[in-house]
């Protein structure tokens, strides 16, 4: 097959990462004789540098064009002590989201056995714990007006949703957990807030569509508990856009490390696939952060934007393979990892397109 993949690194470790992700790409290329022809663009912090806009029309161009992008990541310290600045990186995150119309952001949480120790979450809590998380990406109090009145000394974010927008994700998600074990944990904070009580009726309405899914509404104060208390007792959920943001961060912590997660955001059009990792700047440059979220994310790639599933599958093997022989770049490793075993960014990417071989 002929594809076009548009990488597009961004700022900070998304650079190094999502180069060990696109070797990666090409070996599979050529292992399973697919032509993947690639391009880049900019977004974040590096294009407000090269253009003032941190997302160019011309990488929104390219975006709509490919097959698929393969993103890293997006911020700079400089901006975040900064909040009067006017231009963001993660504007560019977000209007990329909107014109994408990718209204799914997909986070599987699952953890490789290997790295049962590699959380500050006891073994036996964590074992077999595999959950896949829906997330709302573009809607809620993330695209809702936004202001300050009062000369400035009041400020508001409103949180926004239409039935339509929580009837789509909620299909996707009831539709996963029927290829899943069939359950179904949609996450609100519907005691208070009125778009989580539309959240939660439009669920239960197509709750009888799916008759084979059972169907569970918790408060996400109650849904951080739980997590760490019982996170097997999750299968698929399915919550508004702020409220998957934060979880999905602290469910990281299952997966042992914030560098093993990747995520797939789909909905109308290109497919962006990128680590739920952010610029990470404290250790920007040095090529020790964790590749494996990029690589993970190119997997999904290959599934779901090409439907190539042996290929994706070969991808998730080799990492297992490079885990199972004992590898591991600091962010997972502990007390017992071998120093000739701590890997940095590029070492990792080579074993793992080894154990590809
Ligand atoms: C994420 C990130 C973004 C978000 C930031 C960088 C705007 O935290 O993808 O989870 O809040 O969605
Ligand atoms: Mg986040």
């Amino acid at each position: 097959m002929k594809k076009n993949i548009l990488i597009v690194p961004g700022d900070g470790i998304g650079q190094e990462v999502t180069a060990v992700g696109k070797k990666v790409l090409d070996r599979i290329a050529g292992k399973f004789g697919h032509e993947f022809v690639y391009d880049e663009a900019l977004i974040g912090h590096v294009a407000i540098e090269a253009t003032g806009n941190p997302l160019p029309d011309e990488s929104l161009q390219k975006m709509k064009a490919s097959d698929a992008v393969l993103f890293g990541a997006v911020g700079h310290p400089r901006y975040d002590n900064d909040p009067s600045a006017k231009v963001r990186p993660e504007q560019g995150l977000l209007k990329m989201r909107k014109e994408l119309g990718l209204y799914a952001n997909i986070r599987p949480i699952k953890l490789f056995d290997e790295l049962l120790g590699a959380s500050s979450i006891k073994p036996e809590i964590l074992k077999g714990a595999d959950i896949m998380f829906f997330r709302e990406l573009t809607g809620d109090i993330y695209f809702g007006e936004k202001g300050r009145k009062n000369n400035g000394d009041t400020a508001y974010d409103l949180a926004e949703y239409s039935r339509y927008e929580v009837e789509r994700i909620a299909r996707k998600a009831f539709e996963a957990a029927r290829t899943r074990r069939k359950k179904l944990c949609s996450v609100d904070k519907a005691n208070v807030l009125e778009t989580s009580r539309l959240w939660r009726e439009v669920v239960q309405k197509i709750a009888p569509e799916y008759p084979d899914v059972e169907v569970e509404h918790q408060f996400v104060d109650a849904t951080a508990m739980l997590l760490i208390k019982d996170p097997r007792r999750f299968d698929v959920v399915v919550t508004a856009n702020l409220f998957g943001d934060i979880l999905t961060d602290e469910a990281s912590q299952i997966a042992g490390s914030m560098g093993m997660l990747a995520s797939a955001s789909v909905g109308d059009g290109t497919g962006v696939y990128e680590p739920i990792h952010g610029s990470a700047h404290d250790i920007t440059g040095k090529g020790i952060a964790n590749p494996l979220a990029s690589i993970l994310s190119a997997a999904l790639l290959l599934d779901i934007s090409f439907g190539m599933k042996a290929e994706s599958e070969k991808v998730i093997g080799a990492v297992d393979k490079v885990l199972k022989a004992g590898f591991r770049t600091g962010d997972i490793a502990d007390t017992h990892t071998p120093s000739g075993k701590v890997l940095n960014t590029d070492a990792m990417g080579e074993q793992v397109l080894k154990f590809l071989e």
